[in-house]
């Protein structure tokens, strides 16, 4: 068994201002030291998202990768039967994975690739604590995923509108931005059978840095408790808008062998929209690492509505 040296410091180059990095110098077929298990950690808490470079490592690679960093969930609450075989932590993202998995109206809806900016399945009442993209085979071009620094969009806030959210909570709803009358896809009886809710803090405390950070998205979360429905709408539009600022995001070309490692906490993506545009296929790998209930600066933990936490896969 090679470990990497724990002498060598990896290489972590910033791409922007606020959000993520590459980092060099580590080949994540290998187990890895704690030294360097650590560097990738402080990275992670302070970029947000990081970006490794030809990785062209297996499923069970992957699983091992981030099996160092915390319990592996399995791929997907709702999509246990679409993993790969012999590995339910795997989720794949592609244009026919989404294609069985919710239907063809989902992409009329949507676009090949889901719903907006989010974090993963914040509709839980234990949302992934992070998610490890691998890509297995991309376009020369196109497809790019971006994400945002949702620690930094807080901070851009003025301080009374800081304070006011700090005490406001949300609710998340899996499929709130999708029609759930649509009773002949598979996303819709989803929702309405086995539906997955929770109330968040709309201002969550990041468990390792103590940041403050935005913590609804637009892909699942569906009002502001105790507003009425254009206030909670107007609050979530102002914090949506301060999202997508460009000065918060990063934008990653992917490559074959390309990893995106990323921290559900302080940051949200956006999938690619131009998908349908592209002449090659697009095929991803995704796993999940468990994550803790959110807590808002109150100290109040999230509440579920409905649903079970997300635990690691057998
Ligand atoms: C995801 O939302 O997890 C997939 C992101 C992507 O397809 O780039």
């Amino acid at each position: 068994m090679t470990l990497t040296d724990h002498d060598v410091a990896i290489d972590v180059r910033p791409l922007s201002g606020w959000t993520g990095a590459e980092i060099h110098g580590v080949d994540l077929s290998q187990p890895l030291d704690d030294h360097t298990v650590a560097e990738i950690r402080q990275a992670l808490l302070q970029w947000k998202v990081v970006f490794f470079r030809d990785q062209h490592i297996d499923h069970a690679q992957q699983i091992r990768f981030g099996g160092q960093f915390g319990d592996v969930t399995p791929g997907h609450p709702y999509e246990g039967d679409a993993a790969p075989p012999g590995f339910p932590q795997i989720h794949t993202v592609s244009p026919k994975a989404y294609d069985e998995r919710y239907g063809r109206r989902y992409q009329k809806q949507f676009g090949v690739n889901g719903p907006g900016w989010h974090a993963d399945v914040t509709p839980l009442i234990n949302p992934p604590s992070h998610s490890i993209l691998r890509a297995e085979s991309v376009p020369a071009f196109g497809g790019d995923t971006q994400f945002t620094n949702v620690a930094a969009a807080y901070l851009g806030l003025p301080e009374p509108l800081r304070a006011f959210i700090d005490g406001l909570r949300a609710e998340h709803r899996f499929g709130a931005s999708y029609d759930a009358d649509r009773s002949n896809e598979r996303i819709g009886e989803w929702v309405r059978t086995k539906p997955l809710a929770s109330i968040h803090p709309v201002v969550r405390v990041h468990p390792e840095s103590g940041e403050r950070v935005i913590y609804v998205n637009p892909g699942f979360t569906t009002r502001i408790l105790d507003l009425d429905p254009r206030q909670s709408r107007h609050i979530l539009d102002l914090l949506f808008e301060q999202i997508d600022r460009p000065e918060y995001t990063v934008r990653f070309k992917w490559e074959n062998g390309s990893v995106a490692f990323w921290d559900n906490r302080a940051a949200l993506h956006l999938a690619p929209r131009d998908v349908e545009h592209l002449a090659t296929d697009r095929v991803l790998h995704r796993i999940t690492l468990v994550g803790d209930t959110p807590v808002g600066p109150d100290g109040a933990p999230s509440e579920s509505i409905a649903g079970e936490p997300f635990l690691a896969a057998n």
